[in-house]
């Protein structure tokens, strides 16, 4: 039997209610719909009603013996944060790597030289799918900590269909299993395995012909990415891996102008992709490219900064109307960490992005991204009850002091899962 759950008197109930019908734009970023003293009502896992504390004790004053109330006094309560963009499931790590990188070695070079994703594509074939089970089911629980109730999930790890599937059922079993939802994408198309080198296009059509078919068929994934990039797939591989999976139902998500500008943008816009991710360097024509047909651009500054690169620009694609999300791209090469918190920290400083913004792009942007903001991303009645509440007074300030998992209580589906900045013991999310 689900609780009822009473979170009371927050400081500021940062709601983004309104339309969530399109992602917010440009100054629609900065409504937060706050309010003051507010407390929400959440009863069979849904939002049953958000308002001020007065509002609902006067609605559900005969009912408080059903609740289990949840003080936010002095507190900041938001949307569950939503990440749009991870590699969740892979094994083992790479810090051999990002020591090279400290001496000079560049991303590319040590992928080039059989590192990188080759390095954990080896891991992650090597591994059990109880081994990645696990491994990922503690970093879902470090997500948790931090705020986070949904994430998207990347194969890609595999490049050969038995490892892609591998990892794909995985995050089908930890979205089974754990309380945080994973939503999952095919992304066969990550990097060329090295058998293909000489031969890109064959492997081009074994993900469209052999692996795209069989996600469908299974049921495995909603999306379908590809690492557009020099040296990695062309834009013309890309959009036809992207348009073959539009043909089984898969839509189009892409890893655009990460290192190098390579229309990714434009791209992502011509083939109708959800989202276009990275985009350190989109051309302003892509921008606008976005921005005309609604793609979301999913930032990963995080991965910027431990690339050591610079950001993308978050202020000029909000100010051109592009709808910008934030995610932390966690992944064991360019970004590992489930710290979103941080990479809204990192929106402010490195992409020019307010507080308010940020809070929107880590939250019904990143839904719309992966196409969740009829159920998340807002504090509204109807969607899920997923809310997460920080221990700081005000939402600018959970930008402002960085560094620190402000992140006290977590409630996924209306039962409370983080409290006091811990895990409830009791729950094994099995
Ligand atoms: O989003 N760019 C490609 N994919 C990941 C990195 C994966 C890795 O290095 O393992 C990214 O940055
Ligand atoms: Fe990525």
């Amino acid at each position: 039997m689900e609780k009822t759950i009473f979170i009371r008197h927050a400081s500021q109930l940062v709601t983004l209610q309104g339309s969530s019908d399109a992602p917010r734009v440009k100054d629609g970023m900065s409504e937060l719909g706050i309010i003051e003293d507010g407390s929400i009502w959440i009863e069979n896992g849904l939002i049953q009603a958000v308002g001020t504390d007065s509002e609902l004790l006067e609605r559900y004053e005969g009912r408080l013996n059903e609740a289990e109330v949840v003080d936010a006094s002095g507190k900041v309560v938001t949307p569950g944060l939503v990440d749009p963009h991870t590699h969740l499931v892979f094994a083992g790590s790479r810090e051999n790597e990002f020591n090279m990188r400290l001496q000079g070695a560049t991303y590319m070079e040590i992928m080039n030289a059989g590192g990188g994703i080759h390095a954990t594509t080896r891991a992650t074939k090597a591994a059990t799918s109880e081994q990645l089970f696990q491994e990922s089911y503690q970093r879902l629980n470090q997500f948790l900590k931090h705020g986070v109730t949904t994430v998207e999930a990347k194969s890609g790890y595999g490049m050969d269909w038995e490892t892609e599937r591998k990892q794909l059922e995985v995050a089908k079993a930890l979205h089974e299993k754990h309380a945080v939802d994973v939503v999952s994408t095919f992304m066969g198309a990550h990097a060329v395995p090295k058998e293909y080198k000489e031969n890109p296009d064959e492997f081009v059509r074994i993900v469209m012909e052999e692996m795209i078919p069989k996600v469908a068929e299974l049921g495995l994934a909603e999306f379908n990415d590809v690492f557009c990039e020099h040296g990695v797939f062309t834009p013309e591989q890309s959009k036809k891996i992207l348009e073959a999976g539009k043909q089984y139902g898969l839509t189009p998500k892409i890893h655009a102008d990460e290192i190098e500008p390579y229309e990714g943008a434009e791209l992502a816009a011509e083939v109708g992709a959800i989202s276009a991710d990275h985009l350190l360097r989109a051309s302003e024509e892509g921008m606008k490219a976005m921005a005309e047909v609604g793609v979301v651009g999913v930032l990963l500054p995080g991965t910027a900064y431990f690339l050591m690169a610079e950001s993308a620009n978050g202020r000029k694609m909000i100010d051109l109307g592009v709808p910008v999300a934030l995610s932390t791209d966690c992944n064991p090469g360019s970004s590992p960490t489930v710290s979103l918190p941080f990479i809204m920290n990192l929106g402010c400083l490195k992409m020019g992005m307010t507080p308010a913004e940020v809070i929107t792009a880590a939250t019904l942007n990143a839904a719309h991204a992966i196409n969740r903001a009829g159920e998340i991303g807002s504090l509204e009645v109807g969607k899920k009850g997923d809310v997460t509440i920080f221990n700081v007074g005000n939402y600018m300030k959970l930008q402002y002091s960085y560094g620190v998992n402000h992140t006290d209580t977590v409630v996924k589906n209306g039962q409370v899962v983080v409290k006091g900045g811990q895990l409830v013991e009791e729950l094994s999310f099995s």
